[in-house]
């Protein structure tokens, strides 16, 4: 893992006059050389359009593109690549969800039923259903250890549930949520599932098949690759009653003047032309992974974890949003009293540190820990001990300007 940092050319980058130290993972992460080169290659020596040219450019790239479709089912475990949705992130993905399934099955008095953990992004889109449906939000409530409560949550389930969002890891906390059980909870009162990976995928092994959940949304820019890409993975059952997401070319299999009929499975949901480049360079960065694997990716955030946590619990001034450690991923949240993240974050800037403040996109989680934001350290496959002591650093920094 020593190795890791050269294969991404931003660490030559300095900032501030310091080397760039970057741990804000969650976020987006940095990205390596081999799919910035096919990213680049697409546009050198390849770029046409998809599905429509009967010429050898646009086929290759269609047959690229849609290879890509075959290496991200196989990367997720589902079971064909006609599961594979392509989208611009988890947030549109998850924002299919909502209007080509939710508009459709959630009606007046149904209850939808997320986490208090949640992005925005598996929130939002889920409040301003159930106001539009006049159905009900219900929110599983956490334990003192961040993580959420698994009786409350079974309290929660009814009937009347028909719809469960969770996050595989919560974006703040770092917290890893038990999704398979949870959602064999949900199925057993008859409600679908839609998982949110986007802080999962890239960190710790993904099997939809196996989860059995009904929807899964996560994006490349989160796990090496390109912004602009994200995928939704949907249960192939459900694929035909869904409706289109958006309408327009590429996505019809034939148009009146009045009246259009559509394509079946995920080129249904793929009007317009994608982020061709972007997919293909995607694929790069699911080999570059894989070539790792997740037993090393995942024993080295652990070792990092540990490490940062140690470092942050030296100074008693410094409160830590972690679970413990069997329930966490690479990412830790802190506060200091009276010091406000935003302060935080621009002295270890400073330092040439990228920290993540604020809010995380996740406010309703933030007035339920109490504070009005954190300062939050994510960890990925490049950063080392070294990175976390220099952030030791930096904070030692923090307390002096404060005097605390
Ligand atoms: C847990 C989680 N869900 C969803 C998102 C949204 O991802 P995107 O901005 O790529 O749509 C994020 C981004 O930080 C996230 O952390």
């Amino acid at each position: 893992m020593q190795q890791i940092k050269k294969d991404f050319p931003i660490f030559k980058r300095t900032i501030n006059g310091k080397p760039l130290v970057y741990l804000d993972n969650a976020s987006t992460t940095q990205k390596p050389i081999v799919m910035l080169k096919v990213l680049e290659n697409f546009y050198f020596t390849s770029n046409a359009n998809i599905h429509r040219g009967i010429y050898t450019l646009s086929e290759e790239a269609t047959d690229k593109y849609e290879a890509v479709r075959k290496k991200a089912a196989k990367f997720i475990g589902a079971r064909t690549e006609e599961e594979i949705i392509f989208t611009k992130n988890t947030t549109e993905a998850i924002n299919c969800v909502r209007v080509s399934w939710g508009e459709k099955n959630i009606k007046k008095g149904d209850e939808i039923v997320v986490s208090s953990l949640e992005h925005h992004a598996n929130l939002v889109p889920w409040q301003e259903l159930a106001k539009s449906k006049q159905a009900a939000l219900k929110i599983i409530p956490l334990t003192n250890d961040y993580t959420l409560d698994a009786e409350a949550y079974k309290k929660l389930l009814s009937p009347k549930t028909k719809l469960v969002c969770l996050t595989v890891e919560s974006n703040v906390t770092g917290t890893i949520v038990p999704v398979k059980q949870m959602t064999a909870l949900a199925h057993a009162v008859g409600a679908k599932v839609m998982i949110d990976g986007a802080q999962s995928v890239g960190h710790i092994p993904t099997d939809v098949h196996n989860l059995n959940c009904d929807f899964f949304a996560f994006s490349a820019h989160k796990m090496l690759g390109p912004t602009g890409v994200g995928v939704l993975y949907v249960k192939q059952s459900l694929m035909e009653e869904m409706a289109p997401f958006m309408y327009g070319g590429e996505m019809v299999e034939s148009v009146k003047a009045t009246s259009a009929t559509y394509r079946s499975g995920p080129w249904k949901f793929e009007a317009g032309t994608p982020n061709i480049a972007g997919v293909i360079a995607f694929g790069a960065a699911i080999d570059y992974l894989s070539n790792i694997g997740f037993k090393k990716i995942m024993a080295h955030e652990q070792e990092l974890l540990a490490y940062a946590k140690k470092m942050l619990a030296k100074y008693p001034q410094v409160k830590i949003f972690s679970p413990s450690q069997k329930h966490a991923g690479g990412i830790i949240s802190f506060a200091i009293s009276g010091v406000h993240p935003h302060d935080i974050a621009t002295i270890f800037n400073n330092e040439g540190i990228a920290i993540r403040s604020g809010l995380h996109c996740a406010e309703p989680l933030m007035n339920y820990l109490g504070v009005y934001g954190t300062a939050r350290m994510s960890f990925y496959i490049y950063n080392t001990k070294k990175d976390i002591d220099t952030a030791e650093k930096a904070l030692k920094k923090v307390l002096k300007t404060f005097k605390l």
